[in-house]
């Protein structure tokens, strides 16, 4: 038993946002290797027409293969009942739908006002879907760089309405906008609304942030967060987004601290050194992977 539960999401929110794309074979061979470094759950693709993210457009096959790892969650992104279904057909394991709080983030990135998507989202939920599960991602939940401030009583509403028919909702800072303070006011803002059913944290690091984020939401009691290796990500749809929490760096801040992450740290050096001869040109980030860990230091997988 672990006592967090990390999430890779770099195959998704990773490369969507990557200049370089990676070709399928090595996908598989990264996915892979994260599967081997102890990551039980990893976002590897989203279902979205490939016309408007070609990085995705093998997300299909992906899936297929990485279901093949044992003991993997395998999680994709859809965007509405078409790209449920495709997630479906693929054998997703979990289905994680955005949903914006910003109505102009909403709209930019799904071309839907942030009450339509919720209606999208309770039409998959009412679309058969055994053993599936629906997770509803609030975005954009604590700024966007197209509205500016996010009013709380949106993220809450919208929070709210998805957790009747999700089976869980995460809070996303999209665009990096978080500070531990807010983080630690909205997720128990949220919570006190929904209960066990808020779950995951979502965190950029675009302003520095992602780490202090990452532990206000675990003082909260946040217990899943969704990471990326090297530190890719964002989303094309919001101007100014950049990579996600670093899940090198996240890994090391858990285990130096006693929190068993279940991952292998050394493990994971090598899954990113897959990464980066994959797609040498893209750039990646990461303390822990520069500086090495410290002498003596010993994690217990
Ligand atoms: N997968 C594949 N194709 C899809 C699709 C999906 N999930 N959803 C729609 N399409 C196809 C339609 O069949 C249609 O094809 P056609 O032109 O051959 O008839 C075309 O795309 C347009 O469909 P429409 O329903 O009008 O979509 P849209 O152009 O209004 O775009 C979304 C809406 C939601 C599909 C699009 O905005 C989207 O994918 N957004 C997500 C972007 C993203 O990945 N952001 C980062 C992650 S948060
Ligand atoms: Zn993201």
């Amino acid at each position: 038993m672990t006592d967090v539960q990390i999430c890779e999401v770099g195959p998704r929110d990773g490369l969507q946002n990557a200049k370089h794309l990676m070709p399928t074979p090595a996908k598989k061979a990264w996915i892979e290797a994260l599967a081997g470094a102890g990551l039980r759950e990893i976002e590897v693709g989203s279902f979205v027409p490939p016309k408007l993210i070609p990085a995705m457009a093998d997300t299909a096959e992906i899936v297929a293969f990485a279901r093949t790892l044992p003991g993997v969650k395998v999680v994709a992104l859809a965007p509405n009942l078409k790209g449920f279904q495709r997630a479906l057909e693929a054998g997703a394991h979990k289905v994680t739908f955005p949903v914006s709080a910003s109505r102009l983030h909403s709209e930019s990135n799904v071309r839907m006002t942030p009450e339509q998507m919720v209606e999208e989202v309770r039409g998959c939920a009412r679309h058969p879907h055994p053993g599936v599960e629906i997770e509803g991602a609030v975005s954009t939940a604590f700024g966007c760089t197209l509205q500016g401030a996010v009013p709380e009583e949106d993220v809450l509403r919208i929070a709210a309405a998805l957790a009747e028919f999700c089976d869980c909702v995460a809070l996303a800072d999209t665009v990096g906008y978080a500070n531990p303070a807010q983080v630690k006011r909205l997720f128990r803002k949220v919570k006190s609304e929904i209960g066990q059913k808020l779950e995951g944290a979502h965190f950029h690091n675009t302003r520095g942030l992602g780490l202090a984020n990452a532990l206000a939401a675990y003082e909260e009691g946040v217990r899943a967060f969704d990471s990326s290796m090297g530190g890719l990500g964002g989303c094309p749809f919001a101007p100014g987004a950049s990579g996600n929490v670093i899940t090198e760096d996240l890994v090391f801040m858990f285990e130096s601290m006693g929190i068993h992450t279940g991952i292998d740290l050394e493990a994971l050096f090598k899954a990113r050194g897959l990464l980066t001869s994959a797609i040498p040109e893209e750039p990646v980030y990461g303390h822990i992977p520069l500086a090495g860990l410290p002498k003596g230091f010993r994690q217990h997988v």
